[in-house]
């Protein structure tokens, strides 16, 4: 690493530490789910699995809770579930390529040399850095940039990188928008990382430019995932001859784009794609820290035409104290079987059958005067889930069908799993730090609650101090 980098990246981590207790003490910051140590944290960036560990950086603003001097923060793991803050990986360096920020992209295990693909700005042009020292200090390469041009002039954005090996190639998709045509995503072509040959678009769509493209193999199908500055979207589709044909789109989390963004992907140790997306919103009164990363993902094929998302089961780890409850049929007149629980960090999962076309509604952090709550509603008749403000249709529930669900509550972070593949992410900012009961309802008709169970959740950090 030159000396300029180095010095940068003292500065950008003493400023960490130095927002980092003040941070922490914010009643709403999640515990078990992925957040910079302080201040600004984005878009995730770079998963790899290299040596017996995860590691996974994110965009990162090291010196305030806005968006700005994008850098690289990074994490690492051995099992996705316990993680340890690293150094800031990636600065920009003054009066260089990446003067105005190091952007999304991918990180490769090039021949046993970990690699990272990211775009420098400004103007937006593509960067490899790489690491000789277990992920722990990057050297930006003396070539870069690697591409220092878009391959038309009729573009709108040209960046976020991802790239992945294929027939012995690098193949690379960058996230664009072509004028008067809509967002595109770009293919490349390289036998070393450093010469690209730009092939074709991938594929165009709606939208003015489509950001932070992921495309992957599942099973024999092709996946392209695209964050098109409104909600992300993704279709399943062919690749033959480096030609996409997608099918339909649909939408991977019905939280919509305020609440999850930016995805960003990897084939595990196991094969396993697995994805994390940035979950939006900062800290409430001044506390100095701005977004979360979803809990890890398993993206498998539901069908032809849809995808199935699923928490990692390792999660399961994080659980303590356990409370159970089986058989239990609830009508209007029921008493609330929830009501001697209580906490903020919580998985909760159940699986249910809705009878006459009832809804079942789980209020979580509500207050004891019940002065406020947010509720979960699953409407049978309608087919409906809705967290909050946020809703989104499920295609199963006629009467006597099994339902599921698995939510996880963090603090001020709900994400809901339906039926093992759907999910709904959202933010939420309860007033009262007593609001922190549950209730569990239903309206109109009655349901049978086969299981549910509840259980209070460890924290993720491994990390002394
Ligand atoms: C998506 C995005 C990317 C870009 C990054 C900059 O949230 O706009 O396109 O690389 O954020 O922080």
């Amino acid at each position: 690493m030159d000396s300029e980098h180095k010095h940068r990246i003292s500065l950008a981590n003493e400023s960490v530490k130095r927002s980092k207790k003040k941070a922490e003490k914010d009643p709403l910051r999640p515990v078990y789910h992925i957040t910079a140590p302080a201040n600004w944290l984005s878009d995730p960036n770079g998963a790899i699995f290299y040596k017996d560990r995860y590691h996974l950086f994110f965009q990162h603003n090291p010196f305030d809770y806005q968006w700005g001097n994008m850098s690289w923060g990074h994490v690492v793991s051995k099992d996705l579930v316990f993680w340890e803050h690293f150094p800031v990986a990636l600065t920009p360096t003054p009066e260089s390529y990446d003067k105005d920020g190091v952007f999304s992209g991918c990180c490769v295990d090039n021949d046993g040399v970990p690699t990272i693909i990211y775009t420098g700005v400004s103007p937006e042009v593509q960067c490899i850095a790489d690491s000789y020292d277990g992920l722990r200090t990057w050297s930006k390469c003396p070539q870069n940039p690697v591409i220092s041009k878009p391959p038309q002039k009729n573009l709108v954005g040209f960046r976020d990188p991802y790239v992945w090996k294929e027939r012995n190639k690098w193949f690379m998709v960058i996230g664009s928008g072509i004028k008067n045509k809509g967002g595109t995503v770009l293919l490349y072509k390289s036998e070393d990382l450093k010469n690209w040959k730009y092939l074709h678009p991938l594929c165009h769509g709606e939208g003015e430019m489509w950001e932070c493209p992921n495309f992957f193999r599942l099973g024999d199908k092709y996946v392209l995932i695209i964050s098109p500055h409104g909600d992300v979207q993704y279709s399943i589709g062919t690749f033959q001859d480096d030609k996409f044909q997608p099918g339909e789109w649909f939408p991977l989390d019905l939280g919509g784009e305020e609440n999850f963004y930016a995805p960003h992907g990897f084939k595990d140790a196991r094969g396993r794609y697995i994805l994390w997306g940035w979950i939006k919103g900062g800290g409430t009164q001044g506390y100095p820290w701005n977004g979360v990363l979803t809990l890890p993902r398993v993206v498998t094929l539901h069908s032809d035409q849809q995808l199935s998302i699923n928490p990692v089961p390792e999660l399961k780890k994080l659980r303590g104290e356990q409370f159970r409850f089986s058989n239990i049929n609830l009508s209007q007149d029921s008493h609330n079987i929830l009501k001697d629980i209580q906490g903020d960090c919580l998985e909760i999962d159940s699986e249910f059958e809705c009878r006459n076309d009832t809804t079942l509604v789980l209020d979580i952090r509500c207050a004891p005067n019940l002065t406020e709550k947010t509720s979960i509603i699953f409407d049978c008749a309608k087919k409906k889930l809705t967290c909050d403000d946020k809703s989104g249709k499920f295609p199963w529930g006629n009467f006597g069908k099994k339902l599921s669900f698995q939510i996880f509550l963090d603090k001020s972070v709900v994400e809901i799993y339906m039926n093992n593949h759907l999910c709904l992410t959202k933010r939420i900012y309860p007033k009262q730090l007593d609001s922190q009961g549950l209730n569990l309802a239903v309206e109109g008709g009655n349901a049978l609650i086969r299981h549910l169970a509840i259980w209070k959740m460890n924290s993720i950090w491994q990390e002394s101090n």
